[in-house]
């Protein structure tokens, strides 16, 4: 099983990354489990000028990832909180995939803030998102609030709640990608 984690913010020092990287490591531990980090920081994605099935010259970086996306059995998408939404950056590389690129796979999304809050909005517009590109948003979900204190300088959760929600997390989320499977 593959589950790439997408890391949405292009924000240089973002916390997010944290998250990211504990939740790379979780998945690590599975048996039968292949996990990457696709760091949209890293990644420099033009911005969207016109629809994709238009453009001739697809960066190839992004014609990789559609590739990942169309072979992965889920799909983690990490995204901080901007004034109330997903950032910016995260929303038009969105906009750049095809129709469809998440085409019956299961999305588990952790959201992540400075705040207490843990990125309720930001989780609630990408669940919408991933419906039109007919990716499965699943109920359960990881939100970190206080990342800045979440972890340790190993990476390692400070909060004994986040290793059990965690799990629980994945675990669920590899339940719909072995039920989707089916499908797919
Ligand atoms: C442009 C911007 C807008 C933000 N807006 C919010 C917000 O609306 N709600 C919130 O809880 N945190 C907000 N934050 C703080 C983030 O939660 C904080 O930076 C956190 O570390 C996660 O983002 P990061 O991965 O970029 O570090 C904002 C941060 C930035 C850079």
């Amino acid at each position: 099983m593959h589950i790439p984690i997408l890391l949405g913010t292009t924000r240089t020092g973002n916390q997010s990354s944290k998250v990211a990287a504990f939740l790379q490591q979780q998945l690590r531990t599975m048996e039968d489990m292949t996990t990457e980090v696709l760091n949209l920081g890293e990644a420099h994605f033009p911005m969207l000028e016109e629809r994709i099935r238009k453009v001739e010259d697809l960066p190839p970086l992004l014609q990789q990832w559609v590739h990942t996306f169309r072979q992965a059995d889920g799909i983690i998408i990490v995204t901080p909180e901007y004034k109330n939404s997903l950032p910016g950056s995260l929303k038009n590389f969105l906009d750049l995939l095809p129709a469809g690129a998440f085409h019956y796979t299961p999305i588990g999304i952790a959201s992540v803030t400075s705040g207490a809050l843990g990125g309720i909005n930001a989780l609630a517009h990408l669940r919408l998102i991933s419906l039109s590109l007919k990716g499965m948003p699943i109920p359960d979900r990881f939100m970190v609030s206080h990342v800045q204190d979440a972890f340790d300088e190993q990476g390692q959760p400070v909060s004994e709640k986040l290793m059990p929600q965690s799990d629980k997390f994945l675990r669920e989320l590899v339940k719909y990608a072995k039920a989707f499977r089916a499908i797919n």
